[in-house]
């Protein structure tokens, strides 16, 4: 079998899945049984539609297969023109956060075994964010949050030539798991204070911030402090547990936010 993808980058990097992508693909007698799974897509072409609509699909796929393997049947043997984003189709980049049943997740790390096919399986962009098409949000407003609480090393003083800045086990410990975030937005697009008017840092911004407030080489803590006791900022999480359970890498998102709560509290 030979399968040739030709995609395009938006203006994040991220590869877009648009009308111009082709393959070239023969059956292939696996001897797995496949079932009909149908989905139901939220489908939104800003050319055409005042309001987004639901379109039914039904796609043949074996258990094993993903969301993703679905979202690319349709795309390259029905609809041509289903628009949505991913690149890695393995948990690494972030691209493809989606709803997916009403919860947000990521189309390649959501298997069709873990899903009710005896039902259609519905499909919609993230919310709380632009729609551009289809699947396809604007994620800028994502990125500004995230620029804004500076996420990079800050440092006051340099190392010595040739040496490295030294840290202890247990402090590299204290921001561990908030150094695994990926940037899909899935906790942000699922908390319902960020739906409310979009202004709220949201979640993975605060994330973010955790992992260099943390970071005993950096010298910037209070600097980000400030900027998250914005009214914006962290007193703004109502601690629904949202984007926890929401985020695909199993980040304790509630945690670093109550963290970053208290580190404000003794500040
Ligand atoms: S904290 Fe988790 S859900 Fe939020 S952006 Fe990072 S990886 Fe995605
Ligand atoms: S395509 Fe990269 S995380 Fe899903």
């Amino acid at each position: 079998m030979s399968t040739v993808l030709d995609t395009r980058t938006d203006a994040a990097g991220d590869r877009v899945a648009d009308g111009d992508d082709r393959v070239e693909q023969a059956p292939e007698d696996t001897g797995i049984q496949s079932f009909l799974v149908t989905f139901n897509i939220r489908r939104f072409d800003p050319e055409v539609d005042d309001e987004p609509r639901w379109v039914d699909y039904d796609v043949e796929l074996y258990s094993t297969d993903r969301v993703l393997d679905a979202l690319h049947k349709i795309k390259w043997e029905v609809d041509g023109t289903l628009t949505f984003r991913r690149s890695c189709a393995h948990g690494i980049c972030g691209s493809d956060a989606m709803r997916i049943n009403g919860r947000n997740r990521l189309a390649c790390k959501t298997l069709i075994k873990d899903l009710d096919i005896s039902q259609p399986i519905y499909v919609e962009a993230i919310k709380g964010l632009p729609l551009e098409k289809d699947l396809v949000v604007d994620m800028e407003p994502f990125f500004a949050s995230y620029r804004e609480i500076k996420p990079f090393l800050m440092a006051s003083s340099t190392p010595e030539p040739g040496k490295e800045r030294i840290q202890s086990i247990a402090n590299r410990e204290i921001f561990d798991d908030t150094t695994k975030c990926i940037l899909c937005a899935a906790c942000t697009s699922s908390c319902p204070v960020f739906w409310t008017d979009g202004q709220y840092f949201g979640p993975a911004a605060i994330v973010n911030a955790h992992r260099f407030i943390f970071d005993s080489r950096d010298d910037a803590g209070d600097v980000r402090l400030d900027i998250l006791n914005d009214k914006e900022g962290v007193w703004r999480c109502r601690t629904t547990f949202n984007c926890t359970e929401a985020c695909p890498r199993g980040i304790e998102v509630t945690k670093a936010i109550a963290e970053v709560k208290q580190a404000l509290l003794r500040a």
